[in-house]
């Protein structure tokens, strides 16, 4: 069944020569979504990705002077490990970025990992996110901007491909299923709801499962990543290899 999908008002797509060029722009289109957010509303609400291609992009903003103090810093999926964990989504961006800025420590929500069930912990999130959502006046939760990546298989997040975390609709965070790992991660709904939405693409293995998604080809139980549609813009970064043949005419029309 295809879920009612709607196509937001701005959908880009940027090839880059290498994963270099695709954080240093990153870097750019993260700096602008922050600039409008802080303009409009005085903070930033933005969601980090795992997984190892944002890591550059983090390593980067480690090295510039940005207003940390409005940042507010969320994650879109966690592994269910301890954040001193090598697989660890916190552990990697604490250790490339948010150790080395001054973004108070109360402002950045990692998933918590230590509860005896990850659905005990998905709800605990949960909470996070609404009571910090009604405390800035907002009925529903809405991102500035959210990272992702997308694996081989066309998952975003810890939404995987055929597993039920693609077919809650009723909350922001639940747990997702990478084979027999169990995930947290932020909903489609949750997703969909933010302003901006940034996919990070790198290396040729991804290359089928992007025309499957940018095509509009592959069915969204299939290849997760075509569940994602925000409010306002949708943008996807590809390194060369990711993102032969494409380029950003050809995307728009589809
Ligand atoms: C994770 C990520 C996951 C990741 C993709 C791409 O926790 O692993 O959230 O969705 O973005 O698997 O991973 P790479 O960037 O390592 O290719």
């Amino acid at each position: 069944m295809t879920d009612s999908i709607s196509i937001p008002p701005e959908q880009r797509i940027e090839v880059l020569p290498d994963l270099e060029t695709l954080s240093q722009r990153a870097l750019e289109i993260t700096v602008e979504q922050m600039e409008v957010a802080i303009a409009a509303r005085g903070r930033f609400n933005l969601v980090l990705a795992g997984g190892n291609t944002p890591k550059s992009l983090y390593e980067k903003l480690a090295q510039v002077s940005l207003p940390w103090e409005q940042f507010e810093i969320f994650w879109g999926d966690e592994r269910y490990v301890p954040p001193d964990h090598p697989e660890s989504n916190e552990g990697m961006a604490r250790q490339a970025w948010l150790n080395q800025v001054k973004i108070p420590p109360g402002q950045i929500h990692p998933m918590p990992t230590q509860f005896p069930e990850p659905a005990q912990a998905a709800a605990s999130y949960e909470h996070t996110l609404q009571d910090y959502f009604q405390t800035i006046g907002l009925a529903h939760p809405q991102f500035d901007l959210v990272l992702l990546g997308m694996g081989p298989d066309g998952h975003t997040a810890s939404l995987f491909p055929k597993t039920a975390a693609l077919s809650v609709k009723d909350r922001l965070v639940t747990v997702g299923q990478k084979d027999d790992q169990p995930r947290l991660t932020l909903t489609a709904k949750a997703i969909n709801q933010a302003r901006c939405v940034l996919f990070l693409v790198a290396g040729s293995n991804k290359q089928q499962a992007l025309t499957q998604v940018l095509t509009g080809a592959g069915e969204p139980q299939i290849y997760p990543a075509r569940l994602i549609h925000p409010q306002e813009t949708l943008i996807w970064l590809l390194d060369h290899e990711a993102g032969l043949g494409w380029s950003e005419d050809e995307a728009a029309e589809n």
